[in-house]
Order: structure tokens, then sequence, then C-alpha cells
């Protein structure tokens, strides 16, 4: 199978990293979007046309499936994506969804979703997670970590102060859905923050469940071909991911 992975940045290398650690794909052809990161502040029909481009730079390769790693991307315009492109896309809340009900069983669990402010403004997750039975909710659009995650700040006092602006007021959480793929770089910083009895929900390990929910892989691959692709500067996308997919 050869897979595109596409984000606004370098966030959807976390889904990138449990790809590979299950070993599914032969070869992983990633798009980061760079030059126009953050997608999260930007409108619908913004987030559509940039995913639309992306879609067209992914039929270069004849894919057989594209992963939306970006929450944004997949809160508006998975349908749009799936009406341009030639294999089967799919994207990351549904996955966080699935996830989330099968760690949770208690379904008046203290949930919080956190995510860019495109995200929190779609209501995707809730509308989702209401459907699954969850009531007790809770959104917050934290897109300060978008950046600091960009600039590679995965801890310290910035981050350590942005952690206190965005959640002082909120009551522990049973789980947080990290639900940008971003964040889970900054994961150990947020399971500092909440504690150990907060459960961090995160989409890349989601995503792997929800794919082999939905296909058969037959081969493990233990050494993939990976390609890397930005809008701009790619030589600073490989860096991180070398380090992050310890290449
Ligand atoms: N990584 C992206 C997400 O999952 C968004 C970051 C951004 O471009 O704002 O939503």
């Amino acid at each position: 199978m050869k897979l595109g992975v596409f984000d606004s940045g370098i966030g959807g290398l976390t889904v990138v990293k449990s790809l590979l650690e299950h070993q599914l794909f032969e070869e992983i052809i990633y798009f980061g979007d760079t030059a126009r990161v953050p997608y999260g502040i930007k409108d619908k029909n913004t987030i559509i046309r940039y995913a639309i481009e992306a879609v067209e730079f992914f039929k270069n390769f004849e894919l057989d499936l594209i992963i939306v790693a970006c929450n944004t991307v997949s809160a508006y315009a998975l349908e749009e994506m799936r009406e341009n492109s030639t294999c089967p896309v799919i994207g990351v809340v549904e996955s966080g969804v699935l996830a989330t009900s099968n760690a949770l069983k208690d379904k008046n669990s203290n949930i919080l979703i956190l995510g860019t402010k495109a995200t929190v403004n779609s209501k995707a997750y809730e509308t989702s997670l209401h459907k699954q039975g969850f009531a007790n909710l809770q959104a917050k659009a934290t897109g300060l970590f978008v950046p600091m995650v960009e600039e590679g700040i995965y801890s310290g006092e910035i981050l350590d102060a942005t952690m206190k602006h965005y959640f002082q007021d909120l009551e522990v959480p049973h789980a947080v859905i990290l639900g940008c793929t971003h964040f889970p770089l900054i994961s150990e910083a947020l399971q500092n923050y909440f504690g150990k009895n907060t459960l961090l929900i995160h989409s890349g390990e989601a995503i792997v469940e929800q794919l082999k929910k939905n296909f058969t892989f037959h081969t493990k691959y233990k050494n993939p071909e990976l390609k890397f692709f930005a809008s701009e500067n790619p030589e600073a996308l490989r860096n991180v991911a070398k380090m992050w997919l310890n290449l």
C-alpha cells in the first residue's frame, strides 16, 4: 500500500510515527503545508481550498490511500477531498472518536477536547461523541500550542505558562482528546499538567485502530520508503521528521 499523509505542518508526523510502529505501509509520502501553517485560525473556505490543493499534489504519486493527519482539515474538508481524489481519504476526527469510545466505558466521563479554533468551532468531535452517548464534554481552543510545536518548544516555562492560561479554570478531566496532531508532541507536558489519572487520547494510535477495522493488512513493512515534502523549507520538515521518527 502506498500512502499519502497530509497536515498543515509537522503535526502529522505524530501520526506517521504510529503508522511506522505498526509497519502497515510500503511507502509513505508526507506533505506538510509549512508555508501556510497554521490552518486552525483560517476560515472554512480557505481550509477547503488548501485541502483540495493537497489532493492535487498527491495525484503525482498514484496513492492507494490518503490520511488527513490534521484535525482542522478533517473537520472541514474531508468530503471535498474525497470528491477530488482518485483514492480513499480518511481523517483523524472519526478515529479520535472511535478511540475515545473504546477507552472510556463510562459515558459520564468528563472529556476535554483540545484543538485549534477552527476544529473547536466546527464541533466535529462534540457532534460525533454525543451520538456515542457522551454528554460531559468541554472543548477548548488551544491554538498557541501549534506555533510552539512548530518552533520546537515541547517543554519549559513558556509552555507551562500557556497551559496555565488555558486550563487553570477547568476541572481536571477524565480524558483529554488531543484533537490536533501537533499536540502529541507536548503530551508529556500535558500529562504532567493534568496528572496521571487523566487519559490522553492520541490521533496516531487511534488511526491505526481505525485502519485495522476497515482494511486488511497482510504484510508488515519493516523498512518502508519515506518521502517528505513541504510547501516551504522542506529541509526543516525533514530534520524534525528525522528527530521525531528516529530516522
Ligand atoms: N495539526 C493540525 C490539526 O490537527 C492543525 C494545526 C494548524 O494548522 O493550525 O488540527
